[in-house]
């Protein structure tokens, strides 16, 4: 496998595709189409996305399709249990054939350098998710309710409590590329990724953002503007749940003491499924502070800009 094709009008893979620029255009976009929902019907007539999932999905599924047939298009899920895929076909033969029927190509698995093949073979955009290591596309909704909120992304701080696993390290790049100040805590052993973490500190010179990695919620929620949290064991990691539970139990949790900490007028953010009496409190996520069901909202409208950006050339 040679150099993927990294250009931003191809594929989206994980967020160091994107520029600044293209971040902020692309939210705008959002913002936009969210306001006049008709006014993009037509966008996407005729064009056809196909989805993948290896793994469980309610709003990605949900929010892409209902995007796709907004937008005048159309979506075709596979379950790939049910596919080629799952028994074994060579990635390049799915890429080339898939290519030749469908416009894009949504894949939500485990392995991150899967989809990277995926999109090096196919000659139709491939927007990635969700995989053991990035969540893009959830990024892209969060920062779009910061931007309704706040109205600015740069010099908000974002603190996230908990596993450094995919939303983690999405955090860390996305809030690296656009100039937040991105505070992390996670238990010793379930740290982000150090290449990952080195990565937004090399974007974070040229946007003036500042990363903070460490193991205390308290230090990180210190004056947040929002605070995200995601489950102690992620898809795939299910068999460690107990293990984990022992690691995160008591400190790496979201309840009313922690947020104490945070700026008074904090919004409390998480990607969903969510754990109640885990990870967060019930008063925290069902609290006056909790931006849950509009960020859930805002994955279908930062995915219909990202599918228009790609796919239709006027944009
Ligand atoms: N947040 C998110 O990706 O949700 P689903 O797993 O339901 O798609
Ligand atoms: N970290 C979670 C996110 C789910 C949207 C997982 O990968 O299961």
């Amino acid at each position: 496998m040679g150099e993927v094709n990294e250009t931003y009008h191809k594929d989206l893979l994980d967020l160091t595709e994107l520029s600044k620029e293209e971040i902020l255009s692309l939210l705008e976009l959002a913002i936009t189409i969210k306001k006049d929902i008709p006014a993009y019907s037509e966008v996407l007539k005729g064009k056809i996305l196909a989805m993948i999932f290896e793994k469980s999905s309610t709003r990605t599924r949900l929010s892409f399709e209902a995007g796709m047939l907004q937008l005048g298009g159309q979506a075709i899920v596979l379950d790939s249990k049910n596919t080629q895929i799952a028994r074994g076909e060579p990635v390049i033969d799915t890429a080339n054939v898939m290519s030749g029927y469908v416009d894009a190509i949504m894949i939500r698995t485990f392995s991150d350098d899967m989809v990277k093949e995926l999109a090096y073979y196919a000659s139709v955009p491939v927007i990635n998710g969700l995989t053991d290591k990035h969540h893009p596309c959830q990024i892209l909704a969060d920062f779009q309710t910061i931007l309704e909120v706040k109205g600015k992304l740069e010099d908000v701080k974002i603190a996230y409590v908990g596993d450094g696993n995919n939303m983690a390290h999405s955090y860390l790049l996305g809030g690296a590329l656009v100039g937040m100040n991105v505070s992390i805590a996670s238990p010793e052993g379930y740290q982000p990724e150090q290449e990952i973490v080195e990565k937004a500190r090399e974007l974070a010179k040229a946007s003036g953002a500042t990363i903070e990695i460490g193991t205390n919620p308290e230090a990180a929620v210190l004056n947040a503007d929002f605070i995200f949290t995601d489950v102690w064991a992620s898809m795939g990691n299910e068999n460690e749940a107990q293990e984990r539970e022992q690691a995160f139990e008591n400190i790496y949790q979201v309840n009313s003491e922690l947020v104490k900490f945070a700026k008074p007028d904090y919004g409390f953010m998480h990607c969903l499924p969510a754990h109640r009496g885990e990870e967060v409190t019930e008063d925290i996520i069902d609290g006056p502070h909790s931006l849950i069901y509009q960020e859930a909202e805002n994955r279908m409208h930062a995915q219909k800009a990202l599918l228009v950006k790609l796919l239709a050339k006027e944009y």
